[in-house]
């Protein structure tokens, strides 16, 4: 594991992009993993604004979605990726693979995006944040790590926090997710975790038992996963952790 500490906000958004840049010169035919949300927000914008980057051959799955939304939900965690990611980048749309949170057949989904996986061997880079409550995706705390893409009951505090992507109060229970057990297999991870109110989490996710409880501990026994943390961030932990 290794811990990237930057100053501020854009810095780690700028570390981690450049740090995936090179990781994905490296690859072929990279499979992306993007976490929709807040945090990598700052490296998206970086992508876009890199002229040079060269992104067709990539490719990108989805790490989760609100069921009984899809990318034309406002809010929908496919609607806030066509607009930071896959819209500035010109991603085409058969390079995507997405959870569609309003299929009739979500088992069907979840098949379906396990498969597109496994046509790309594994999943190279998955960016990933954590939710206060140690969620990573949809993985919320209590979640079995051997599951792999599933529905879930969404935690209170999830239901609570996801109200900042909607516009209006939405009423939100159930998540469609890649399971923890799908994450661990990705060749790199790069978790980013950025601002001062996440610094407790970080702390425990660092210093407390691995458990399922806490499912941002699991993650450390990745071999390839990066944390980026900005100064908030990083307030709690030692500087011989980071
Ligand atoms: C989003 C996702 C979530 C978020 C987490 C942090 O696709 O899977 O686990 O990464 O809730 O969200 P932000 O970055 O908004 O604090």
């Amino acid at each position: 594991m290794k811990i990237f500490v930057a100053d501020t906000y854009e810095e780690l958004s700028r570390q981690a992009a450049e740090d995936a840049i090179t990781l994905m010169r490296s690859i072929k035919q990279p499979l992306v993993c993007p976490a929709s949300g807040d945090t990598p927000a700052g490296l998206y914008k970086y992508f876009t604004t890199k002229k040079e980057l060269a992104v067709s051959h990539w490719s990108f799955v989805g790490l989760d979605e609100w069921v009984g939304m899809d990318g034309n939900d406002e809010g929908s965690c496919l609607f806030h990726l066509k607009n930071q990611l896959f819209g500035p980048l010109h991603i085409s749309q058969e390079k995507i693979c997405f959870f569609n949170g309003r299929a009739n057949d979500l088992d069907k989904e979840c098949d379906n995006i396990e498969k597109f996986i496994q046509q790309h061997g594994t999943i190279d880079l998955a960016i990933l944040g954590i939710g206060l409550n140690g969620h990573i995706g949809m993985n919320e705390p209590g979640t079995s790590p051997a599951l792999r893409s599933h529905v879930t009951e969404l935690d209170p505090l999830t239901k609570k926090t996801a109200q900042k992507y909607f516009k209006e109060q939405t009423e939100i229970t159930t998540g469609i997710t890649l399971g923890l057990a799908t994450l661990m297999e990705a060749k790199h991870i790069f978790l980013l975790i950025s601002g001062a109110h996440k610094a407790n989490i970080v702390k425990r996710i660092l210093e407390e038992e691995a458990s399922a409880q806490l499912p941002g501990t699991l993650l450390r026994s990745h071999p390839g996963l990066t944390i980026y943390l900005d100064a908030g961030a990083a307030a709690l932990i030692q500087p011989r952790t980071a």
